[in-house]
């Protein structure tokens, strides 16, 4: 399930303007500066592939990835990113809701949990929006690398996680699958490359 090869290969803001070869698609969705495009490098070996930045609010496009030569890595905006203003960000939740019911060929969202922080409503939020709309999740817990801080609530990653886990089961009848990640350690980089190969064959 290894990546020997990944492109960039466009960038949309409509869903009609991404790539119309029907290759399989991820995306990787969650709140702003929780690691996606950081987390795109990691599972593509590359550094700056997709662009990162300590600021937030750094991807504003859908981007395509085109990985193998044979499906995509989809790196999207981010929400909740508290300063943009209103208007941008129900632009931003109409847009990718398009996205996320239209693209036929999007196999499954990741959806991106920072596991430094405690549990944010807004994560919740769009765990069950995605649940209610019916479109195949898995849960990627970021920043496990990161020790426990008390500004940060003073928990472990481990902690932050299973907390998690047991809010979304107000939504869900099960737990969606999920795994722990790092992108400066690379933790869960072949679980999760492991888990889109068994995505796209089934
Ligand atoms: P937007 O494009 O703004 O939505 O953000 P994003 O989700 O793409 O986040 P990005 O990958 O740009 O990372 C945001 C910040 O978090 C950067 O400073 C990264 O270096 C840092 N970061 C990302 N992943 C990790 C991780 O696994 N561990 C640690 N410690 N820091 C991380
Ligand atoms: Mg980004």
């Amino acid at each position: 399930a290894q990546v020997v090869q990944a492109d960039f290969v466009k960038s949309s803001v409509r869903t009609e303007d991404c790539p119309s070869d029907g290759l399989p698609e991820f995306a990787l969705v969650g709140r702003s500066n929780v690691g996606k495009s950081s987390l795109l490098n990691s599972l593509v070996r590359r550094k700056r592939l997709a662009l990162t930045s300590k600021k937030p609010g750094k991807t504003q496009c859908i981007n395509h990835f085109r990985v193998n030569d044979s499906w995509y890595l989809v790196d999207l905006p981010g929400y909740g990113y508290a300063s943009a203003p209103q208007e941008l960000r129900t632009d931003w939740g109409k847009f990718t809701r398009d996205y996320f019911v239209n693209r036929s060929t999007l196999v499954s969202v990741f959806l991106l949990i920072d596991a430094s922080i405690p549990a944010k409503k807004i994560d919740l939020e769009y765990a069950s929006w995605l649940g209610q709309n019916q479109i195949p999740m898995t849960l990627i817990f970021t920043k496990c690398d990161k020790r426990k801080k008390k500004k940060n609530g003073g928990k472990r990653p481990e902690e932050n996680v299973s907390d998690f886990q047991e809010l979304i089961c107000g939504f869900f009848q099960s737990v969606p699958p999920w795994i722990m990640t790092s992108s400066v350690t690379n933790q869960g980089r072949d679980e999760i490359l492991l888990h889109m190969a068994q995505l796209r064959n089934y």
